[in-house]
């Protein structure tokens, strides 16, 4: 039996768990969506404590963890033609005399387990998500044993587990940050692999985001996104006993004093309620920007879905979301091609784009994922037909995305700085509708929501001159942050 020394002792003696000392450089890539972001970051800081240091190169790293991701098949794959080239700088470390562990965490790790070591021999440690905060002692028997696998659904919650960022770490990762409040999907889609990969919906505790949030905006924290498979599903253990909505959630963090802008995602168009709607309503700091993915516009198809709504709910949710808040925008996200699909079917889908009017959106041509009722359904609609339809798909989302954007042209808008620019002298932030907007200006400016005269647009991003004085401005207390080489898009697709 090998006794180990508890992790507190083992971090004063800077030793980390296979008994080692130093520094070592960890690697963390990230697939697919915000959660696996939040999660990698998550995976860093529980690390931090044993020595290990993040490196934005896989080149000189000790650890690596690919954090996968299973939604679509092209997604789960990408992964393995990844770790092909992760294990020849594994073999070319080891000629040199250094060792590489080679971790993959996250949705493929859930779904595959041990498979994944079989197909691709160079894996040391398979951690599923709901496991990330027994890394270190992963890596310890992985040291030991060789390989280890975790994908337990554990009863213990992992986030009574995860250390937390230094404030260092938090500044390096900018102004904008995620915060899980809820995780897992009890929808059950018939498409989806979320309710298996990431397990039953459940929701943090209150008091557990107030103070996670509370941390994240005393580093220097601006814009918070709350983010869950089914965000708006939250319904969280609040104080006196209660439960709370996300809207009655969000309510509260928009008195958080610094922070300027919420947002969430990804929502789903039945568990929209009434406190949601009101807190659009009411709170300046909620950004008018929802994303709500509807995935088809034929009834017949969302039924076989099991979507548990028709085109006319969501036409009349959006409606609820327009009267609450004039310039509220939407995104979503469709599904082209799934089982049986007819060509007036998916031109009802079309119809649907063209009655709300999308400021963006995501369209995915349907994928098969094993182990989900649809993958049994026997119709099938053709790959020529699936493209064919993908492209008129995004070709009206496209018209109404640069058209969205082009309307920003001559008016004045708020944007959150973020980060110098590539370009010399120019520093970007985000609009309220999450468009890159470029200035030249100070890097001072970082941190702080600022207007900005729209003069064009390249492209997706708009590009401006700061308008006079400052409205809303907040003083940055650490006006040099920059956002880390992983670039997080926060627009990126989740679940729902
Ligand atoms: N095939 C294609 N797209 C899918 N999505 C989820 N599962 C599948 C699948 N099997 C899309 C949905 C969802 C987004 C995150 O990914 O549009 O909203
Ligand atoms: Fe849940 Fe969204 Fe997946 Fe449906 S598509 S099962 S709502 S995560």
């Amino acid at each position: 039996m090998v006794l180990r020394k508890p992790a507190t002792v083992r971090r004063r003696q800077g030793l980390d768990s296979t008994g080692m000392t130093g520094s070592r450089k960890l690697y963390v890539k990230s697939f697919g969506c915000q959660m696996n972001v939040y999660d990698s970051q998550r995976m860093a800081d529980t690390l931090a404590p044993e020595g290990y240091v993040e490196t934005g190169s896989a080149d000189d790293a000790d650890l690596i963890i690919l954090n996968t991701c299973h939604i679509r098949e092209k997604a789960a794959e990408k992964v393995y033609s990844e770790l092909g080239r992760m294990r020849r700088l594994k073999e070319a470390a080891k000629a040199e005399g250094r060792d590489v562990r080679i971790a993959v965490a996250g949705c493929v790790a859930q779904a595959e387990g041990e498979e994944i070591i079989r197909r691709a021999p160079a894996v040391d440690l398979v951690v599923g998500s709901q496991n990330y905060h027994r890394l270190p002692d992963l890596l310890a028997r992985a040291a030991r044993d060789g390989k280890a696998v975790d994908t337990e659904f554990p009863l213990d919650d992992k986030f009574d587990h995860l250390v937390a960022p230094s404030a260092a770490a938090t500044r390096a990762r900018g102004v904008a940050a995620f915060v899980t409040v809820q995780e897992g999907c009890d929808k059950f889609c018939t498409f989806c692999v979320v309710p298996y990969t990431r397990g039953a919906e459940i929701s943090r505790p209150v008091q557990k985001i107030v103070d996670e949030v509370a941390r994240l905006v005393d580093a220097g924290v601006r814009e918070i996104t709350l983010i869950g498979q089914n965000v708006n599903a939250y319904h969280g253990e609040a104080p006196l006993g209660r439960i709370w909505s996300l809207g009655t959630l969000l309510r509260h963090l928009a008195d958080i004093p610094g922070i300027v802008r919420l947002r969430y995602s990804t929502s789903h168009p039945r568990d929209v309620d009434e406190t949601l709607i009101e807190a659009h309503r009411d709170l300046a700091a909620l950004m008018p920007f929802v994303h709500l993915p509807v995935q088809s516009g034929s009834d017949r198809i969302l039924a076989v879905m099991n979507r548990k709504h028709t085109a006319d709910d969501y036409r009349r949710v959006i409606d609820r979301f327009r009267e609450a808040r004039q310039d509220i925008a939407f995104s979503s996200d469709f599904i082209v091609g799934f089982p049986g699909e007819s060509e007036e079917e998916f031109a009802a889908t079309l119809a649907l784009v063209m009655q709300i009017g999308y400021a963006g959106a995501y369209s995915f041509k349907y994928s098969p994922r094993p182990g989900t009722p649809a993958a049994d359904m026997r119709e099938t609609v053709s790959a020529a037909e699936m493209d064919e339809r993908l492209v008129r798909l995004q070709e009206l989302i496209d018209s109404q995305q640069s058209a969205f954007n082009k309307a920003m042209i001559g008016n004045t808008v708020d944007v959150l700085f973020e980060r110098a620019a590539r370009n010399p002298g120019q520093i970007v932030g985000r609009t309220a509708y999450l468009q890159p907007a470029h200035v030249f200006a100070s890097p001072d400016i970082i941190g702080q929501v600022l207007p900005v005269t729209i003069a064009s647009l390249e492209r997706y991003s708009l590009l401006g001159e700061l308008a006079g004085a400052a409205t809303r401005s907040v003083a940055s207390t650490h006006s040099t942050m920059t956002r880390s080489s992983q670039e997080t898009n926060p627009s990126q697709e989740i679940g729902a």
